[in-house]
């Protein structure tokens, strides 16, 4: 009787593990620690100081996971689609239908808007300041400019080595896991850029930076195909470009804030 009972309580352990694992994070946490850490380095000094008088002295790095912390939390639902966008491929933003609930580009302009406002509460100001860190991370992942008819390639099942997973998930954390570096050893070893590089990564508006992650959305759905067994050769194959947006995300993070701090 006794071993009858710990393989129901094993079979709800598992049941359990295996719900809380469905949910995926965005980037994953290394990924979007990344890009916060990157960002400090393009931090005007006026910036700085405003944004760790919001954060009462928390790093970018550390407030970068907020976004996804407060996912499972049923009060935050009106969140959930701002951590995402969908247009239909060859389609600009500014062309497509667009989410009532809103997404990833209106959720960044509302987070702008309740930073500058005189009378926004300093929890609010924490809330969204918080919020926008990540979302500007969430614009430079590919899956998060991906098609709606699969979830951003949520439904998308593929291997990834031995392990089951989904495309999706290979772009917000299967590869950055796999490279096993820490936040501070991938934004330390990004690629060097000039001055003039760092002014070209930063132009453009939110939309445009969306309108080009879908290009890199496009490129990823071309990489694998339901059930392929991805590993050496796909890291090999896209790993560089996991690393560029990260650089990017980490360049117009800062420049996302220096204007808000003028
Ligand atoms: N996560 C859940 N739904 C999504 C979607 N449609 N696109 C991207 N990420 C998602
Ligand atoms: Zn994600
Ligand atoms: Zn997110």
């Amino acid at each position: 009787m006794k071993s009858v009972k710990s393989i129901y309580i094993l079979i709800i352990f598992l049941i359990i593990f295996s719900s809380l694992k469905a949910d995926n994070l965005d980037w994953g946490a290394t990924g979007h620690r990344t890009i916060g850490e990157i960002a400090t380095h393009y931090l005007k000094g006026k910036t700085k100081r405003a944004v760790l008088e919001i954060l009462d002295g928390q790093s970018l790095a550390l407030v970068s996971t907020f976004g996804d912390d407060i996912k499972s939390d049923k009060r935050y639902n009106e969140f959930y689609t701002w951590h995402y966008v969908n247009m239909p491929f060859g389609m600009k933003y500014e062309d497509a239908e667009k989410n009532p609930d809103g997404d990833l580009v209106s959720g960044i302009e509302k987070c702008k808007a309740v930073i500058i406002d005189e009378n926004a509460s300093k929890a609010d100001k924490v809330f969204y300041l918080k919020m926008l860190v990540h979302l500007i991370g969430d614009l430079h992942q590919p899956m998060h400019v991906g098609r709606n008819e699969d979830k951003g390639g949520n439904d998308i099942q593929v291997q990834w080595f031995n392990r089951g997973t989904n495309l999706h998930r290979v772009w917000d954390s299967d590869m950055i896991n796999h490279f096993d570096m820490t936040y501070t050893e991938l934004a330390e070893n990004s690629d060097k850029i000039s001055k003039e590089q760092v002014k070209f990564l930063q132009k453009g508006t939110i939309v445009d930076w969306a309108n080009e992650t879908q290009t890199f959305a496009i490129k990823a759905y071309a990489s694998a195909e339901i059930g392929d067994k991805l590993g050496y050769n796909y890291m090999y194959e896209n790993f560089g470009l996991v690393r560029s947006q990260l650089q990017k995300g980490g360049v117009r993070l800062a420049k996302v804030l220096n204007d808000l701090f003028i």
